[in-house]
């Protein structure tokens, strides 16, 4: 848990949650990505709380694909103790679009620091320093940094030995560090009200670049902490559970700490296994010898006897029977896997298919 408190002037965010989430589905058909449940939770609910405990009392959501749902959600905020406002694209204007089109909402004078976060990560990061560094060095926008091994698939970023962004290299296929755009910015405000309103803009591939282009200063704050962004199924099972595990701590966590959380209403055997911080989802059942790991079950699932469910989700309503073993797999709303299955590594069964049983052949029912 981060210490918290406020920081000097920053109070405001924008929350980026427009994007379809293609790299979800099935799971984004129906929820979008920023809304999937996680720990127990709808995602964001982990990043809200967090960004009220560094300070930030008031949130534009620049929402876009399934735009109302987001207000069924949370609401006025006040169950965060935020005030939250909803601003919707008729069609989507893309990340600097979305920013400068929120931006009409936001209260606070040109000088002041808006905290700019993408709507699908999780960070232990310290955004209190983080908006300390992009005071004391007065720069137009400061970007969180991490590392990761594969940067190609993020904004690639290099800075200079001060700390300064020298370049912007969305998805490069040559990246010339490690170091990436983690997704959370702290912006002065008139920078975002120099973003061109009313059209679509890429703040990662027009709005970078061009600041960097003019000689603003751009500044990095980069650091080590628990960093992930949550877009693929394999991403997402692993957040899921180390909010659960507690390798990131979350206000926002409906329960303690440990090797599962079992949401209201849910029956696990006695004789059943489960582990590495799966959630099990309410009213959901796992029954006697079963055993899952590493994995989230939403609502009302059945995970029959005996069945092995690893690093994998688990749709609402769905049901896995007897013996089958799923590993690294999305299984969708409503579906079912037939006794004998056997489903690895990035398979996806859409909503409501139903994979019939294989029987298990003896030479002797030939
Ligand atoms: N409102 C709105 N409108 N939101 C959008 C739009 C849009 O047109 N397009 C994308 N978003 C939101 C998404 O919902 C998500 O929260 C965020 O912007 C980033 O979009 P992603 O689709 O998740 O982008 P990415 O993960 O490929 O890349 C981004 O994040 C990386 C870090 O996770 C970039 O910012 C990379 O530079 C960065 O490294
Ligand atoms: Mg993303």
């Amino acid at each position: 848990m981060p210490t918290g408190g406020t920081h000097g002037g920053m109070q405001e965010a924008i929350l980026l949650v427009g994007g379809q989430g293609t790299r979800l589905r099935p799971l984004t058909l129906g929820t979008p990505k920023p809304l999937l449940p996680t720990a127990g939770v709808p995602f964001l609910a982990h990043q809200l709380a967090r960004a009220r405990s560094f300070g930030v009392r008031r949130i534009v959501f620049a929402t876009s694909y399934r735009a109302a749902m987001f207000a069924d959600a949370f609401g006025d905020g006040a169950a965060f103790d935020l005030e939250i406002v909803y601003v919707t694209e008729e069609s989507p204007l893309g990340t600097g679009g979305a920013i400068r089109n929120a931006a009409e909402a936001l209260r606070c004078p040109p000088e002041d620091p808006v905290l700019v976060l993408n709507g699908d990560i999780l960070s232990g990061h310290d955004i209190g320093a983080q908006v300390a560094l992009h005071l004391a060095e007065d720069a137009a926008v400061t970007l969180h940094l991490t590392e990761v091994d594969d940067p190609s698939r993020f904004g690639c970023v290099p800075t200079d030995e001060r700390g300064r962004v020298t370049a912007f290299l969305e998805k490069t296929p040559n990246p010339v560090t490690n170091r990436i755009n983690a997704g959370c910015y702290v912006f002065r405000r008139s920078v975002i009200d120099g973003i061109p309103a009313g059209q679509v803009v890429s703040v990662e591939r027009e709005t970078f670049p061009g600041l960097i282009e003019a000689g603003a200063p751009v500044l990095g704050y980069a650091d080590s902490t628990y960093w992930l962004d949550v877009g693929t199924p394999a991403a997402f099972v692993q957040g899921s559970c180390d909010l659960v595990r507690g390798v990131l701590t979350s206000p926002a966590l409906p329960g303690r700490t440990g090797e599962a959380l079992v949401l209201d209403g849910a029956v696990i055997s006695p004789e059943a296994k489960v582990t590495g911080g799966t959630v099990v989802g309410a009213r959901s059942v796992v029954g006697a010898g079963a055993s899952v790991r590493g994995s989230v079950v939403a609502e009302d699932a059945v995970i029959e006897p005996g069945a092995v469910v690893v690093d994998s989700v688990i749709g609402n309503r769905a049901v896995v029977a007897s013996g089958v073993v799923l590993r690294e797999v999305v299984i969708g709303d409503g579906a079912s896997i037939g006794a004998g299955n056997e489903l690895t590594s990035g398979a996806r069964v859409w909503p409501g298919i139903d994979l019939p049983a294989r029987a298990v052949r003896f030479s002797s029912d030939t």
